[in-house]
């Protein structure tokens, strides 16, 4: 279908390619501009060609592409993420999500010695076979542990066990029934991928405080959130600290770099030879780079509160645009990564919840908004990131307006 990844082929109706970027906005090859609360799915954090990001990278090509050998960045990203994440005593480098969430899964094993680990139904946590199940069950899938796509053979999901999640009875049963089997439990601390649902009060700290009674290890997937809904992420954003969180998308800036960080001890299993980490373009220096300098703009006072305020009002003009034209709609998530659900009362809890919402009528708002300039990704996802502007805020407020009558 002309695309490189599957999750590419319904965000338009028709295909676009784009030519080129710019701060907020994108633009394709027939000249069309759009304002990109896609943000290539997470990444592009600060927006399109920061000046500064592009001079990192510059500066860095001109040093050296690949080492394949340490060098002074690696360093110095580490202590940067070392200090700003609550918590997160040590790293490791990757380059994509799917990546680091395979490094911290076999941390978690090597560092229990056991198999087992408990993802969540309606998270997804990276496309490879041991975590590609249950993303999007169908209801009749509800409860057991399915494979996405054909071609995941079920020998490599059987250590998998999938529980609902926000539901702390399921969890503490799923422990009950596999006692002593399980190395980790890993979810998004927020649900973005299931429809940007927040966690129940006090439901990840309990999922934590689980693990420790159990002897497992508590893993955050914090893709999406980490560097986006807080300098820190969901640790901060939360204050609470699992014992390892996976970071990768706006961690890089628009270019591929993971990396898997947390407490002490968890790591002293790679130190001591339990087991491994590996990875040709681990730590490579132009990622690096865009890391670091990712992270300093980020760290300029007051940019989070802006992306979040930009967000909240774009939502706050959704419910009341919708209220004006008698429209049922729910807005779920934060300022920074948000889902739009048509046809919900109440924002949802968990995948189960957020499949209720009316996509038909969610695609053809998308529609509109896109012949309008603004570009969304599918199923009501929306993301701001620091470019996003009051020019930015006041054409999209007046296409919502547009785009709400007479849906
Ligand atoms: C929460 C979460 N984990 C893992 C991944 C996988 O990351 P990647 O696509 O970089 O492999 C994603 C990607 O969307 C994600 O949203």
């Amino acid at each position: 279908m002309g695309v490189s990844t599957a999750f590419r082929c319904k965000v338009t109706a028709v295909p676009i390619t784009m030519e080129r970027g710019a701060g907020p906005c994108f633009y394709d090859v027939d000249g069309n501009e759009f304002i990109d609360y896609g943000l290539a799915w997470g990444p592009l954090i600060v927006g399109n060609n920061h000046p500064q990001l592009s001079q990192a990278i510059t500066e860095q090509l001109a040093r050296g592409y690949t080492f394949g050998a340490q060098h002074r960045g690696e360093t110095v990203l580490a202590e940067k993420m070392v200090s700003l994440l609550p918590g997160v005593d040590r790293v490791i480098f990757s380059n994509t999500g799917s990546e680091a969430v395979q490094a911290a899964l076999r941390l978690a094993r090597g560092f229990t010695g056991r198999e087992k680990f408990i993802k969540f139904e309606g998270h997804y946590n990276g496309w490879l076979n041991n975590v590609l199940v249950s993303s999007h069950p169908q209801p009749e899938q509800f409860g057991k542990t399915v494979g996405d796509c054909g071609g995941q053979p079920e020998a490599e999901y059987s250590l998998t066990v999938t529980c609902p999640w926000n539901n702390l009875a399921a969890l503490e049963q799923v422990f009950r029934d596999n006692p002593g089997q399980i190395a980790a439990v890993i979810g998004e601390p927020i649900l973005v991928n299931g429809g940007s649902c927040m966690p129940n009060e006090g439901y990840l700290a309990a999922m934590i405080e689980l693990c420790r009674e159990h002897g497992a290890v508590s893993i955050f997937d914090e893709v999406i959130t980490g560097f986006r809904i807080a300098l820190g992420g969901a640790r901060e954003y939360f204050g609470l600290q699992p014992d390892l969180s996976v970071y990768a998308k706006a961690m890089g800036g628009g270019f591929s770099i993971s990396a898997v960080g947390g407490r002490r001890e968890v790591f002293d299993a790679l130190l001591d030879g339990r087991t491994g980490h590996f990875g040709t373009y681990n730590g490579n220096p132009i990622s690096v780079a865009a890391a670091i300098a990712t992270i300093d703009i980020l760290s300029e006072p007051g940019t989070f509160e802006r992306i979040h305020r930009h967000g909240y009002a774009l939502r706050e003009a959704m419910e009341s645009a919708a209220k004006e034209n008698g429209v049922t709609l729910v807005t779920s998530g934060t300022g920074a990564a948000f889902h739009v659900h048509f046809g919900l009362q109440r924002p949802p809890r968990c995948i189960r919840e957020a499949m209720q919402a009316d996509q038909a009528i969610g695609d053809r708002f998308r529609e509109r908004l896109f012949e309008r300039g603004l570009y969304c990704l599918p199923a009501g996802r929306w993301y701001v990131g620091a470019a996003h502007g009051e020019e930015q805020l006041q054409q999209a407020t007046g296409a919502i307006r547009e785009a709400m009558q007479g849906l």
